[in-house]
């Protein structure tokens, strides 16, 4: 190993990279992450990375290397190249962990009692204001729930809803979806029936993850809306059934959705967990849980955790009860939040839902870009 010694600080070249002082102690950079990243290799405008590290006849190698004011300088061997690497780049990357990122915002559950407290917004003031929108979007981070209030009664009022979080993303059967009785139905939602909480469209490999039901009308008797947090129940689970908890956290379980033109199928785990083993939503609906083909005697510990699963999430002290009145929209994650809905009289009024979703990542992507984050800004 080569040791090259400058005025301002102590930074030894090796062959596959260099060691430098940073303010955490010694830090090694490896030159192909150091020539790779050199600023010079982003466009400034596309601020897509434009070099290109396969062109390079052998490995990148520094000849010299010194600290100059906020910048790492390095002289490449076998190429006309000079990268000054910024201190915040060189300090951020140190150390193997993941880049920090503004939209990873610790969950807050919430109980049956969070309806007063549901964040609310109106569509007039989030079509206007940058700062509610981003209100709004981290509400959806953190809870996993809002409603908007004072929507046109038109469909392009969803639309521009919908377009100030990400696009609409389709499912399997189309774009936008409209609620209320059908003289065919092909889903429980198009009859007047009891809905039991649910997410949606657990039958797509990638189900969507955000979902708008917009009240268009609603003068019908019954019909109450349920909206339950799964990072409440599946945390409370874990801590009455931990053998149960992870069983449901740990088995993928067929789903399907099935009619005349379509057999969309998929597996699932009840309780999703996120990197660090935190519950981050569930994939549950009791209409899509096609027969499971398990072996059967492992049913025998699988069904008593679903159906206990099941039964907590029914209970008081997690749903929320309340009518989503007309001109008002609720918005969730369909990761995260179950829905469901109480039986109604089809022939006491009229109940008209239509519905969208969008992509979560999609939504963290526009929370980012309005909170100033970002390596280009
Ligand atoms: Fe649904």
């Amino acid at each position: 190993m080569t040791i090259m010694t400058s005025v301002a600080s102590d930074i030894s070249l090796g062959d596959k990279g260099l060691t430098l002082p940073l303010g955490r102690g010694p830090a090694y950079f490896n030159y192909h992450w150091l020539r790779d990243n050199c600023p010079t290799s982003f466009d400034r405008k596309t601020r897509e990375r434009s070099f290109d590290i396969f062109h390079l006849e052998a490995a990148p190698k520094a000849k010299a290397a010194h600290m100059d004011a906020d910048a790492l300088v390095i002289d490449w061997a076998g190429e006309d190249h000079v990268t000054r690497m910024p201190m915040g780049w060189l300090e951020a990357y140190a150390y193997g962990e993941r880049r920090a990122d503004p939209a990873d915002l610790p969950r807050k559950a919430w109980y049956g009692d969070h309806y007063p407290d549901v964040a609310r917004f109106s569509h007039a003031e989030l079509t206007t204001d940058k700062a509610r929108v981003k209100a709004w979007l981290e509400a959806m981070i953190v809870e996993g729930v809002a409603v908007v209030t004072d929507m046109p009664d038109t469909d392009a009022g969803l639309t521009e809803l919908a377009h100030l979080m990400g696009q609409v993303r389709p499912t399997f059967f189309g774009a936008y979806f409209d609620v209320r009785t059908h003289i065919n139905p092909t889903n429980t939602a198009y009859t007047a029936a009891a809905l039991e909480l649910h997410t949606d469209t657990p039958a797509e490999e990638h189900a969507p993850g955000i979902q708008f039901l917009h009240m268009r009308a609603n003068s019908v008797e019954g019909g109450r809306n349920l909206f339950g947090d799964g990072v409440a129940v599946a945390n409370a689970l874990r801590r009455q059934d931990p053998d149960g908890f992870r069983l449901l956290a740990e088995t993928d379980i067929p789903f399907f959705c099935e009619h005349d033109s379509y057999d969309m199928r998929s597996y699932q785990r009840i309780i999703e967990l996120d990197r660090h083993g935190e519950v981050s939503g569930l994939t549950i609906s009791q209409h899509m849980l096609d027969l499971i083909d398990l072996p059967q005697t492992l049913l025998d510990a699988w069904y008593p955790a679903f159906c206990r699963f099941g039964k907590m999430l029914q209970d008081d002290r997690y749903v929320m009860r309340f009518t989503l009145k007309a001109g008002e929209c609720i918005v969730f994650d369909n990761h995260r939040i179950v829905h469901g809905r109480a039986a109604y009289s089809a022939t006491s009024g009229e109940r008209y839902v239509r519905g969208c979703y969008t992509d979560r990542a999609e939504m963290r992507s526009t929370y980012r870009a309005l909170v100033g984050e970002g390596r280009f800004k």
